[in-house]
């Protein structure tokens, strides 16, 4: 068992500069040496480079389909080899569009695959819905069969084919929500958890009826999908589209603690840290390493520490 880390620093799939800078920041946090601690190899597969498109106009009012759609092509063939590779493959984004290609290359891998989406959003707007035009908003549209009928054939994107059933995804942590996007929630009748359901059911009876809904049948491989904007604010400040009264640090922890329980964690993306956003330097740092935290919780970082081993001794 080994650990990849794909660095994917992008951000044209919404319209504020910097989240391209969310890798760089992940690792001066500390990461690849927090890895190191864990129990398996960690191999830095450094950053990917991505094209820029000279021109790539608007479809409709959703800006730079192209330049997407082809960071997301190059994306999914990286996650495809990472997973194939026998790693457990860490995407560090980048804007939340990257979702698309590293949830389908990771499902060229693994056609089973059930996926955790963890966000003050829901992201499945459809440009006929999307209030902004931003694709950020939109990744899990591309994905979810359901809503073939309903996407537009967009430029750049005629090489995704939507994969995904409407119950192999859940939310959580949810608190702003589009209305078009409610309708599709409702329609297709996605399991969620927004705030209020965390603060009624509390996060660990949350995590149950996630695994209940995604794992009763059989063991899958799954997909986190993990978006810094769902933690509150006051932990994770620097990021593009902050909303009030998200998920507490120990919230926060407990999701990626019970999903490495499971042994079952294949890909996890880690996107919207932009460190151009952040009021301080002290508001980048608690916001990368918030998601330092995350991350290597999710690898199996403990709270009750662990036994001695080799690494341990190093
Ligand atoms: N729902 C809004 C939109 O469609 C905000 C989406 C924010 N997405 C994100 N990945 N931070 O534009
Ligand atoms: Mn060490
Ligand atoms: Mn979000
Ligand atoms: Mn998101």
């Amino acid at each position: 068992h080994s650990v990849a880390v794909l660095g994917a620093p992008f951000s044209k799939g919404q319209k504020r500069r910097g989240v391209e800078n969310g890798p760089k920041a992940i690792r001066d946090a500390g990461l690849i040496e927090r890895l190191s601690h864990l129990d398996y190899p960690v191999h830095d597969f450094g950053d990917l480079s991505f094209q820029h498109l000279e021109k790539d106009e608007p479809y409709m009012h959703v800006p730079f389909p192209r330049t997407v759609g082809r960071a997301n092509k190059l994306l999914s063939g990286a996650v495809s080899n990472a997973v194939e590779a026998g790693h457990t493959t860490i995407m560090l984004g980048g804007d939340h569009s990257l979702a698309i290609g590293s949830v389908e290359g990771h499902a060229k891998q693994c056609p089973d695959l059930c996926l955790i989406w963890v966000d003050a959003h829901a992201d499945i707007n459809t440009p006929f819905t999307s209030p902004s035009g931003n694709l950020h908003g939109q990744s899990v549209a591309f994905m979810i069969k359901e809503l073939q009928n309903k996407m537009p054939e967009l430029p750049g994107f005629s090489w995704v084919k939507p994969f995904l059933s409407a119950k192999d995804l859940v939310y959580i942590g949810l608190r702003d929500v589009d209305p078009g996007e409610y309708d599709i929630l409702k329609d297709l009748g996605v399991q969620y958890f927004t705030m209020r359901d965390i603060d009624r059911l509390g996060i660990q009876r949350v995590m149950e009826v996630t695994f209940d809904h995604l794992l009763s049948r059989k063991q899958r491989p799954i997909h986190l999908s993990f978006d810094i904007d769902a933690m509150d604010p006051s932990l994770a400040p620097a990021t593009g589209t902050p909303v009030n009264g998200g998920l507490t640090y120990r919230e926060g922890i407990w999701i990626t603690e019970e999903i490495h329980n499971t042994g079952l964690l294949s890909v996890m993306d880690l996107v919207e840290v932009n460190p151009d956003l952040g009021a301080s330097r002290e508001a980048v740092e608690s916001t990368a390493s918030m998601a330092v935290d995350v991350i290597a919780s999710a690898l199996g970082q403990t709270r009750e520490g662990g036994p001695i081993t080799q690494e341990s001794q190093t």
